[in-house]
């Protein structure tokens, strides 16, 4: 088993990151059995496909290094690292570029969303950051990517690109690519933010009140659970009930994931009570399990040369991890290297 996963180094990691995917990352970790092994990556060259300001960039990178080593990533047991200091990723990109089609790229909804009314104005490397993401896995001979709801659809072309490619340019008995599958939270959570139930809590949304950041303060994050978005009716006491009620419905979801609890049974509880009761009750949960994370990451946070060597030597594994599967792409497009 091999697990490969990354997360773009830009603003916090907020709860939607932690409870769709960290807290996943965490837990193939720590079931690992030996032979197995965890790759995990600040998706810095990702975060070149929009506007950024570069010494808020490096800057961000160290701060999510040690915002996923507060969370429990262990650099002795996974590999973290940075897409920068591996520069297979990048090469890796220009070889998909010619296997991944025009067609597929232009179905990402990512892209649409980015790119928002502005499609001409983007950038070209946010229109082929699928076929960058493809790389980061395919590089690794990865089997397992826990991830999100959200980059799903990435994966998904992600194996569309390594199947035309082992179709084209290798032998069946020989695949040059593993065909990774992405493994979503079993609770399917998709964290929304706390402003709107039907947008994602995001890094990007310009509200501080959509998101509770893992940096978060238990003042801070007590205000804005109070503040969140929601309706006058009380819980009802099944999940169907929470139907046409996006807002009711995240909140009790992030409850339940936070709790490890289905929504039916976070509503066998709280069912009939109003969000006065039901929203401290939340804010309370999300203080227990951030404020010990926080506390560690200030910690680290204090250590830069720390971090910096975490990095490096996370870089020199992945580097040598890499190599193999680069050479045979070269080989397998009749590129010849000295
Ligand atoms: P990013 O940085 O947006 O998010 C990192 C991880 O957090 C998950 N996530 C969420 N899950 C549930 N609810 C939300 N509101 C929410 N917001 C974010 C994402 O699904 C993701 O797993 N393109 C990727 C980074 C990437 C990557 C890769 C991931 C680059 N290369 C290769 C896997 C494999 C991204 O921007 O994630």
């Amino acid at each position: 088993m091999r697990v490969v996963s990354g997360i773009q180094p830009t603003g916090n990691l907020h709860l939607g990151n932690y409870l769709g995917a960290i807290r996943n990352w965490v837990r193939m970790q720590d079931e690992l059995e030996g032979g197995s092994e965890c790759l995990f990556f600040l998706a810095d060259l990702h975060a070149i496909s929009m506007p950024h300001d570069p010494a808020e960039l490096r800057r961000a990178t160290l701060e999510m290094a040690a915002a996923l080593v507060a969370c429990g990533i262990d650099p002795d047991r996974s590999i973290l690292f940075n897409q920068a200091q591996v520069p297979a990723h990048a090469e890796l990109q220009w070889l998909l570029n010619g296997t991944a089609r025009m067609g597929w790229l232009n179905r990402m909804t990512q892209f649409k969303d980015k790119s928002g009314k502005n499609r001409e104005g983007a950038s070209a490397a946010l229109f082929t950051y699928p076929v960058l993401q493809a790389a980061d896995v395919l590089l690794y001979q990865t089997t397992h990517v826990p991830v999100g709801e959200d980059q799903k659809q990435h994966l998904e072309l992600a194996r569309d690109i390594a199947q035309k490619f082992n179709n084209d340019f290798a032998s069946e008995a020989a695949p040059v690519f593993t065909l990774p599958d992405p493994i979503t939270p079993p609770d399917a959570v998709r964290i929304m933010s706390l402003r709107d139930g039907t947008a994602k809590m995001s890094k990007s949304d310009p509200s501080e009140m959509s998101r509770i950041n893992l940096t978060d303060d238990a003042d801070t994050i007590m205000k804005k659970v109070k503040k969140a978005k929601t309706d006058a009716e009380p819980l009802p006491s099944e999940a169907a009930g929470l139907g046409g009620r996006p807002e009711a419905y995240n909140l009790v979801s992030i409850y339940g994931a936070l709790a490890g609890r289905s929504v039916d049974a976070v509503l066998a509880e709280f069912g009939g009570q109003g969000f006065g009761t039901f929203k401290p009750a939340l804010g309370e949960l999300m203080v227990e399990v951030i404020a010990p994370i926080t506390e560690r990451f200030r910690a680290l946070l204090e250590d830069h040369e720390a971090l910096d060597a975490i990095l490096a030597k996370g870089a020199a594994k992945a580097r040598e991890r890499g190599a193999p599967t680069l050479t045979a792409t070269y080989e397998a497009l009749g590129l010849v290297r000295g």
